[in-house]
């Protein structure tokens, strides 16, 4: 929303009510939370520690806010962000990748500097925090904090679970970050959401609830189904799609590896994305950059990502975590476009209803190097059949 940002921060005791103070030259504007959430980690030492939510509602579009955040108790440094332009005909820029931990963040200096330089929008994790969020009584979690800090103090940071964030029912991600819908459609936040940003519908799924049913059984999954067909029947209308051309859903896991296929993933969502014209799926999970060519029921529907007849499968699942690349076929199958075993992270711009720009970054310590791409054009969205 080009009018609202939403700010989060964590402290170890209970303040005075959270604040910000704000402006675009001075800090001459306040918001106020209430005193914090408070959130108890699941580990053996039962840590505590506040949330704080601040919503700022009646901000400019297309302008560059000075803030800092705190309370009477004391301040945060100065930090700044830039609100979206209004409308829906501009092109976000943004990052995006999964599987990003404290140890080996291999692309977190340049995500960090290319954030604060404003070369993104925003920023998208696509699951895998930390290794993990929880460990040592979620002290690793708030490392993991500081360390993105750099990096969602200045961008909007929009998270999607991944299975490495399971423990104590997903706790430490649920209270960490801040998620919601700005389409109507209301969402169970942090787990499933959709943003209209510019000439995209963002759609964020929990693919971990198809394997930890031990925290929800069915219930979960049926109502995230339920949820995203309604979500995706109503993007696809051809007013909103005269508004946000460009669909893509992003979540934890990927379905067509060019080394298998989530057949859970792709039975449960599959004939859903071709009938409703997803044009982009994108996950992590597995530590290699892995593109699809346009594919259904395993049947490449042509090798062009010129008006691609099928949904596009994309896997950026290494910005760096403790373990490895993963390993890939050296005889991959007919609906593998690219595989790279290089750490780093997808960069998209959304140029216009026609064109996408993406570039897969390897970025490992001070080496940089563009190693695919690609423009994706497509001159009429909508349902594949
Ligand atoms: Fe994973």
């Amino acid at each position: 929303n080009p009018h609202q940002r939403v700010l989060t921060w964590t402290t170890f005791n209970r303040t005075s009510r959270s604040t910000v103070w704000y402006g675009t030259e001075r800090l001459n504007k306040v918001a106020y939370g209430d005193h914090g959430t408070l959130f108890t980690d699941g580990g053996p030492e039962k840590r505590s520690m506040y949330i704080h939510r601040v919503y700022l509602n009646d901000l400019e579009p297309n302008t560059t806010y000075k803030y800092h955040v705190g309370s009477e108790l004391g301040w945060s440094e100065l930090f700044l962000f830039r609100t979206f332009p209004d409308g829906y005909q501009w092109s976000p820029r943004f990052a995006v990748y999964g599987d990003l931990g404290n140890d080996n963040a291999q692309a977190m200096g340049r995500l960090q500097m290319e954030a604060q330089n404003g070369q993104y929008d925003f920023v998208w994790h696509l699951g895998d925090f930390a290794y993990n969020l929880e460990d040592d009584n979620a002290k690793v979690g708030d490392e993991f904090m500081r360390q993105i800090e750099p990096i969602a103090a200045y961008v909007p940071y929009l998270v999607t679970p991944g299975n490495h964030e399971e423990a104590y029912n997903f706790s430490n991600y649920d209270n960490r970050f801040t998620m919601h819908s700005n389409t109507g459609n209301e969402a169970i936040s942090n787990f499933f959401w959709s943003q209209n940003i510019g000439p995209v519908h963002l759609i964020s799924i929990s693919t971990e609830f198809y394997y930890f049913p031990k925290w929800y059984g069915a219930l979960q999954l049926d109502n995230q189904f339920r949820w995203l067909e309604a979500d995706l029947e109503k993007a696809n209308r051809p007013e909103n799609r005269a508004r946000q051309p460009w669909i893509i859903v992003g979540g934890h896991r990927p379905f067509y590896v060019n080394t298998y296929i989530d057949r859970k993933l792709q039975t449960a969502f599959e004939e859903l994305f071709w009938r409703t014209g997803v044009d982009i799926y994108m996950a992590g999970h597995e530590h290699i950059f892995d593109l699809s060519y346009p594919v259904y029921r395993e049947q490449v529907k042509g090798k062009s990502f010129a008006n691609p007849a099928a949904t596009i499968y994309i896997i950026s699942g290494s910005a760096g975590c403790i373990a490895n690349i993963s390993e890939f076929s050296a005889w991959p199958p007919p609906y593998t476009a690219k595989v790279s075993g290089e750490y780093g992270f997808s960069s998209m711009t959304v140029i216009n209803a026609t064109t996408i720009h993406f570039q897969q970054i390897n970025h490992e310590q001070a080496f940089f190097e563009v190693v695919h791409d690609m423009y994706i054009t497509k001159e009429k969205h909508g349902p594949y059949h």
